[in-house]
């Protein structure tokens, strides 16, 4: 159990670790590229482990050095580490011969389909309990348009899954519901179609796999509508991947949680180097400036095709906001210290359009909003959302996260203002995403 207590001050800089869609991504393309990828900030966190796990298990050799990141990204620290994906091809994965685990990692089992939809052997994957209940038919129904069967017990969509892998063939496809790792599983299987893929989502979700596609020499094109609305990826098969060198920017999900507790907490002042604010990704700023929060973006740069910027927050006076459409694929992640942060700000915030958020590592639209009560929130639970009032002193409470990362880190944040000790029950889930997350906290006391 981690107890939090009221602090009168925060101050300091944090450098949050790498992002958790790019390092994922990263050893799933370095597996199935020609050559090897260098991989520099690589979150080893207990979901990117379940990735190198299933992909280890299937003949791909990865190893990390330690303090060898110099030799091949030459502005590397002395003592930073290198994580090294000796490729084997498009086609290069061995049959694992037992179930793969994606442990608690939705983007784990959504990705790697699209990947063993191409291979030549029948796959079986599995997860945790929370992994075991969410919903796999997202992928399930474009994979069989592409050809692709996967099995479920008594057609459940949900984990276990068996994969029959082969020759997917291309496919128009329109999602309902804009998901990177839907979108991402879709696009991985179209490498291995004769002809173009067309993904169409409603509003543009998270696009790392398109940059990081087209830097290992895939054929990809983006069609974006000018009101940030839908957007169609078309991806070109045929070209061969090849092994690069990739820096991984710090996680703009992981950065939120400090944003939060510099603007919440009295007489603070956070700064948060090198963080990805890739354009589908950086809702939490764009909600931080209507809530009126003291936020500068210093120092903007782009580093491998993802825009990376320092991000200095300072105690501020939040007033609510409304949070909706195409916004929310931007900021989905986020939304759980969004809440607390809206329970801070004078006035009501409204968070719609939100429903993705029941099938997350939990259902964090109702736990959100039970916790918040739990702490003395006003808050009305909605079909796709959520209202809060804000503006109440917040409450001691015991927090059970139920396993779910982000509510444990969230709610954690909560402690730092509340009248009284929050108590976060099991707090280890945060390996999930940040490891080290209670540390970088405890420097900023
Ligand atoms: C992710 C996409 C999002 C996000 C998840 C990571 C990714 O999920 O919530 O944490 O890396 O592609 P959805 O695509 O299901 O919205």
């Amino acid at each position: 159990m981690k107890k939090i207590e009221k602090v009168h001050a925060l101050g300091g800089t944090i450098s949050v670790p790498g992002d958790k869609s790019i390092s994922h991504r990263s050893v799933m393309l370095g597996a199935i590229a020609e050559g090897d990828t260098y991989v520099r900030g690589f979150l080893k966190s207990a979901d990117c482990m379940a990735t190198i796990g299933c992909f280890r298990k299937m003949g791909i050799r990865i190893e990390e050095r330690h303090g060898e990141a110099r030799r091949y990204f030459g502005d590397a620290g002395e003592d930073e580490s290198v994580l090294i994906i000796h490729g084997n091809g498009l086609r290069g994965l061995r049959d694992p011969g037992g179930t793969l685990d994606a442990m608690n990692s939705g983007t784990t089992v959504r990705l790697l389909s699209g990947i063993l939809a191409g291979q030549n052997f029948v796959s079986r994957i599995t997860g945790d309990d929370s992994l075991r209940r969410r919903p796999m038919g997202r992928i399930i129904r474009p994979l069989g348009l592409m050809g692709v069967m996967c099995a479920t017990e008594g057609n459940s969509e949900r984990l276990p899954m068996t994969i029959f892998g082969g020759k997917p063939h291309a496919v128009r496809y329109t999602s309902p519901i804009a998901s990177a790792q839907v979108k991402s599983c879709v696009l991985l299987a179209g490498l291995y179609a004769q002809d173009p893929t067309f993904y169409t989502e409603p509003a543009l979700s998270r696009n790392h796999t398109e940059l990081m596609l087209g830097s290992f020499g895939a054929n990809l094109k983006v069609k974006k509508k000018s009101d940030g609305g839908a957007a169609t990826s078309i991806l070109y098969p045929g070209t061969m991947l090849r092994g690069q060198k990739i820096s991984v920017p710090g996680d703009i999900s992981s950065a939120a949680y400090f944003l939060a507790a510099g603007l919440i907490v009295r007489d603070s002042e956070i700064t948060l180097t090198h963080v990805g604010i890739n354009e589908t990704r950086d809702g939490i700023l764009r909600v931080i400036r209507s809530m009126g929060g003291d936020l500068t973006v210093d120092n903007i740069r782009m580093e491998g095709g993802e825009t990376v910027a320092d991000l200095i927050v300072r105690s501020s006076s939040l007033r609510g906001t409304t949070i909706s459409g195409s916004m929310i694929p931007t900021l989905i992640d986020e939304i759980p210290v969004i809440a607390v942060m809206a329970a801070c700000a004078h006035g009501t915030t409204v968070i719609r359009d939100a429903a993705e958020l029941k099938v997350k590592e939990s259902n964090r639209l109702h736990e959100i909003c039970r916790d918040l009560r739990l702490m003395g929130v006003r808050v009305d639970e909605t079909e796709d959302g959520m209202v809060i009032y804000g503006g109440g002193r917040l409450r001691g409470a015991r927090i059970d996260p139920r396993g779910d990362h982000r509510l444990a880190m969230a709610f954690s944040i909560a402690g730092l203002v509340s009248d009284g000790s929050v108590e976060i029950t099991d707090e280890s889930c945060v390996e999930i995403s940040y490891p080290g997350f209670y540390d970088d906290l405890y420097r900023l006391e």
